[in-house]
Order: C-alpha cells, then structure tokens, then sequence
C-alpha cells in the first residue's frame, strides 16, 4: 500500500520504524531504486499496488552541491519528476519532503515563512529543492509537501552528533550565532508524516514542520551540551567552552539563510497537530541515546 523511498537515510530510517510499529503494509527502497531512471520506479513498482508513496530520499549535502550542481539537480528536480510521474500514472498520492531553504532568509525577528510566502533559494540545493516542488505541483494534484528544517535523528550524520562529538575532542567549540530556526526531531517529523496518511487527507498541498520555538546554531550548541552532560553523554570533568561567532567567520560553500523561520500555523490547524519545543524533543532524542549506547557510540567515536 505504501513505498517508502529513502528507507535508508536519517528520516527514512525513523518513518521504516513507525511504519513497521503501526503495522502498515510498505515496499521501501534506497539507491538501489535510483529515483533519477523512470524506468527503475516502474520496475520496482510493477505488480505493486501503492496508495501512498513517502519520500524521504534526496541530495541533502548542502555544501557539496554548489560543486555537484548537475547531480544535486538530477535527484532533487528530475528524481522527483519521476516520481511525480508515476505516481500520476498509477494515481498515487504522494508525500514528499522538502527545505525551509527554498527561503532566502529574513531579518532576525521578522514573522516566520508561511506556505504562500514568495520563496528565493540562495544556494544550489534550495534551488534543486525548488525546482522538485515546481514539478510536483505542474504534474499532481494529490501532493502533500511537507517542507522542514534542521533535522536531527538517530540515523546518519547531524548537527547534534557533531556537537558531541567535537565536546568529547575539543576544549574550544565556535558555532554560529547569527543563523535562526527551528530544529526538527526527525520521529516528530515521521508523527506528522504517518498523520497525513492515517488521516486519509485529501487536504493537498504545501505544509510547514518543524518543532516550535526559535534558536539560533550557538544556543543550540549550548542546550545539547548542557543536556548532553547531565544525560551523561559527555564526560563530568570535561569542561568546553563555547564561542558565538559570526555568519562571516565560518565560511561554507554554500551560502544559508540567516532566518528561515517556518510557520506550523497550517499543519497544526489541518491535521490537529499538537507540536513539540525544540528543547523537549531534544531532550527526548538525547535520553534514547544514553539508553542506547552503542547508537552513540557508532555516530561520535571513530
Ligand atoms: N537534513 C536536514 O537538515 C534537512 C532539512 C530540511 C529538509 N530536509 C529534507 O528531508 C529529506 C530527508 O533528509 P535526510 O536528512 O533524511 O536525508 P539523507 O539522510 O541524506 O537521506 C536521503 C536518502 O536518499 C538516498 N538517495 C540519494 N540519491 C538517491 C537516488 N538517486 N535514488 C534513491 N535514493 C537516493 C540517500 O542515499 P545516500 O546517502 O547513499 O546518498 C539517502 O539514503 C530530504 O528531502 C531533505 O532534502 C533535510
């Protein structure tokens, strides 16, 4: 009844863990289904009666994309063509997850993007990310978009598995002061996405998800610290100090907007959703992991 597609990514891997929880009938694929050949969807999906397809996969290293821009094009815009194409087909309804980087970003304490709100990526993969949502709107009218921000999870590699990691290395940490949003757990995420289906909706559309409440990289830094060490997730005696800098002072690739603040208005009111503070779902994500050590260890420890 359902594909998965990227079953193996970071959100993926939590949206296969409450599919097989909830007992729901599904097909998943990673790479090995390469979503940039139409003709590899339809070979997977011959024979296979599907109601829902979610997608989860995607070109999602934001740096590297400004060098690998035929590529990040080739998975973001004509992968998800494809996609959108069979599903029109074969009339299936489709949940695709997109980025609050499709935004340029606005003044610091500006309102938060809505889902009408004019978008301008500033970097490749916004872009690529753009140009998969303008497809899907051209071909279906059974979409659900769901754009995020700042994810985190168990599965592969985030900023919070980066920020422990350099606490257990380093002394001295310098991280961002000057970029806002709002980080979103990725099983908050897959709770919103499984609601859709379960839903039944036929509310189609763009949706904004994150969890609520504003931060900035540096406060987040400081809670995953402050939390990380109470969890015992970093060692007691291990004193870190951690510097708030500029935008300018950690230059990237790819440039990043510097308030991509989504507003869950829509996704809340529609779907009756109750959402989480960033802090909560933090504090949630970090308790799993000191229950489950050896997931720790395998991201941070080398
Ligand atoms: N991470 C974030 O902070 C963030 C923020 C906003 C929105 N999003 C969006 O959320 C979604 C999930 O992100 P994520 O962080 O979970 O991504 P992820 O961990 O990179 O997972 C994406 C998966 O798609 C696979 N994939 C890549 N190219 C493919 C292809 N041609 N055919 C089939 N599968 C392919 C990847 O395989 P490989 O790993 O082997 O390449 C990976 O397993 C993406 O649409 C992303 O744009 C993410």
């Amino acid at each position: 009844m359902i594909w998965l597609i990227g079953n193996k990514g970071m959100l993926g891997n939590d949206v296969e863990k409450l599919l097989k929880e909830r007992e729901l009938i599904y097909w998943a694929s990673d790479k090995e289904v390469d979503i940039g050949d139409y003709k590899a969807l339809e070979k997977f999906g011959k024979d296979k009666k599907i109601k829902w397809i979610i997608n989860c996969s995607g070109y999602t290293d934001v740096d590297k994309a400004e060098e690998e821009i035929d590529e990040a094009f080739r998975i973001n815009e004509d992968g998800v063509r494809n996609i959108a194409l069979f599903s029109a087909k074969r009339q299936i309804r489709l949940i695709h997850i997109s980025t609050d980087y499709v935004f340029d970003g606005r003044q610091e304490g500006t309102p938060s993007y809505s889902e009408d709100d004019k978008t301008n990526p500033i970097n490749i993969y916004g872009k690529s990310k753009l140009a998969g949502e303008e497809e899907i709107k051209k071909i279906l009218e059974k979409y659900f978009i769901i754009r995020t921000a700042w994810l985190y999870g168990l599965q592969g590699n985030n900023f919070v598995y980066t920020m422990i990691r350099l606490f257990k290395e380093r002394d001295l940490v310098k991280v961002v002061e000057d970029q806002w949003g709002s980080p979103t757990y990725t099983m908050d995420l897959t709770g919103a996405i499984l609601k859709t289906m379960e839903d039944d909706s036929v509310s189609y559309g763009i949706y904004h998800f994150t969890n609520e409440s504003i931060t900035n990289w540096y406060e987040f830094a400081m809670t995953i610290y402050k939390k990380a060490k109470r969890l015992g997730l970093i060692e007691s005696n291990k004193k870190v100090e951690i510097k708030p800098i500029k935008t300018e002072d950690y230059p990237t690739a790819a440039r990043r907007p510097k308030y991509s603040v989504l507003s869950k208005e829509k996704i809340k009111k529609v779907f009756d959703l109750k959402l989480r503070d960033w802090d909560k779902a933090l504090e949630d994500f970090l308790v799993s992991l000191r229950d489950n050590r050896e997931d720790l260890e395998s991201r941070v420890e080398k």
